[in-house]
Order: structure tokens, then sequence, then C-alpha cells
């Protein structure tokens, strides 16, 4: 297990559809783990696995991390498919670990039910509120190429992305 570096744009690889995995052994597993030890590091509340350059339709959640008072909420998707969203829409203050530094409202469904593996390969549903329901929207979000600034104007978008590969270039320029 290990924390993983974790990609920022222009890398191409946010960009990119993630693949369904084909076959849960432990090889994923592992990837799993990873993940955990990463968001848990950030800390973050969601991590999908191409942030961390591994392009597998594969996420990972726990709303109570980096909150020492609540009892951890982990939970792991393999190949997450949304298969129902209310029309009852709520708007939240997004940030993500690889948008680093910024945050904005996006307005997304407020209930879903989500089909996915678990760790053992086998189908679950299961329907997310609140706080989970955005998150898990989020992460399955990024298995298809999409970051949660492509939800807001083109101006806002083109302006964050901006700010966030400036910051990097500096940042590896120090
Ligand atoms: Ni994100």
């Amino acid at each position: 297990m290990a924390v993983r570096k974790i990609i920022t744009p222009p890398n191409p690889l946010l960009r990119q559809p993630s693949l369904k995995v084909a076959e849960v052994d432990d090889t994923i597993r592992a990837l799993i783990a990873d993940m955990f030890d990463t968001m848990y590091d950030a800390p973050g509340i969601g991590l999908a696995a191409v942030q961390i350059g591994e392009p597998l339709a594969v996420i990972v959640m726990d709303i109570h991390s980096g909150d020492a008072e609540k009892e951890p909420r982990p939970l792991a998707l393999i190949n997450p498919e949304v298969v129902w969203s209310s029309d009852n829409r709520v708007t939240y203050q997004e940030g993500c670990l690889s948008v680093p530094e910024i945050y904005d409202e996006v307005e997304r469904p407020a209930e879903v039910r989500v089909r996915f593996l678990d760790e053992q390969g086998n189908e679950q549903e299961r329907l997310f509120g609140g706080l989970e329901a955005i998150c898990v929207q989020h992460e399955i979000d990024h298995t298809k190429g999409i970051l949660f600034v492509d939800h807001l104007s083109r101006l806002k978008r083109e302006k964050y992305l901006k700010k966030v590969i400036k910051r990097a270039k500096q940042a590896s320029a120090a």
C-alpha cells in the first residue's frame, strides 16, 4: 500500500474515459488500497483511479475522511454506473484533488442509484443521498474524463484550469 501522486491538468489522462475492469482480482484490490491511502493522506472524500494515473473505472469514497471525530465510511466501487437519478437537484460547493484550491458550486441530482461491483466482484446497487450522492457523481464523472469545472460556464472553467496549470508550473520551477 502506498500514497500515490495525484495528477492535475493538463495531464491528458484526466480527459480520457476509464476502461471497465474485466476481473476484480488482487491487482485491483491493491489499486484500491493505494487509492484509499492517497485519498486519506490528501485528505479528500473521494478519488478515482485515473487521478493516480490508472485509467480504470474504480472509485473510492469516504465522506468522513479528514474528520477524526466521525466513524470512517470507506466505500470502493468498481465499474460504477448511475442507473437512476432524482429530478430533485441540489447545489453544492465542490472541489477536486486534481483541481487543487478551486471550489465552486455545481448543481446535480440530489439522489442517485448506482450499480457497481464490490471488492469481491459481486454486483451491488445502492441508493446515495446527501453528500455521498454528490461525491459519487463527481467520481463517476472522473471515469468519463469529466472534471467538476466542466459543469460550470466556459469562462469559469478556462479561468480555473489556467490557474491550476500556472500554479503547477510555478511549483515545478521553484
Ligand atoms: Ni475530483
